[in-house]
């Protein structure tokens, strides 16, 4: 490294990367069913303080997801192909023992809204519990983001209205093709 002569500011982004530790890693969980634009906000942020974020997919038996895992990973990979920072990988059981065993020593959360912070309260603390070595770190997103959750996207498509600019083009492409092969052929017209 070459020594900068006073008074020459450093290039880049100085205020991200004086926060970021040699080769962190972080681990953003949830469903992604399907992936978001307030996802991909706090995946961003991730990024600027973090050195790699993997994005793990929740393999969860109760919810009946509308995508399956594998579509659900397909389409983060197109969203993020070959992001040399950004890793998709499934996971199943404690979250805890999934970020040891990747290496991960930070689990990433996004926080909209008060109704989001309950929830998000006990699992951090939770898992604190379960290994104190790992640290819940929460990020917000834009406040244009705040409302958005993969939920009211699925149902917005479901009832024919427009998701443009809440979701990547590719997701939208694909949430109103599954519409359109969920829904009823219509009915021919009677003479
Ligand atoms: N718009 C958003 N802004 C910030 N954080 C978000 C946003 N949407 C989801 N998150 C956060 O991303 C993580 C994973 O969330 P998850 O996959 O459950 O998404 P979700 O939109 O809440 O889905 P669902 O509607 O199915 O509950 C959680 O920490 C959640 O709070
Ligand atoms: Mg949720």
């Amino acid at each position: 490294m070459t020594a900068r002569p006073k008074g020459v500011k450093r290039q880049g982004r100085p205020a991200a990367r004086a926060g970021r530790r040699r080769g962190s890693v972080a681990v953003y969980p949830g469903s992604f069913d399907p992936i978001t634009n307030g996802h991909l906000d706090i995946i961003e942020r991730g990024l600027s303080v973090f050195d790699e974020v993997i994005i793990a997919i929740l393999l969860n038996v109760e919810k009946r997801p509308l995508f399956t895992v594998e579509e659900r990973a397909a389409l983060i990979r197109e969203t993020y192909g070959g992001h040399p920072r950004v890793r998709v990988d499934t996971f199943s059981g404690l979250l805890v023992d999934y970020a040891e065993k990747v290496g991960a020593s930070v689990i990433v959360r996004g926080l909209r809204a008060i109704s989001d912070f309950e929830y998000e309260f006990q699992m951090a603390l939770m898992n604190r519990r379960l290994n104190p070595r790992i640290e819940t770190v929460f990020m917000m997103p834009a406040e244009g983001f705040s409302y958005v959750s993969s939920k009211l996207v699925k149902e917005v498509v479901h009832l024919g209205g427009p998701v443009t600019g809440l979701v990547p083009p590719v997701v939208e492409r694909r949430l109103r093709e599954k519409n359109g092969a969920a829904r009823p052929a219509p009915r021919r017209a009677r003479r």
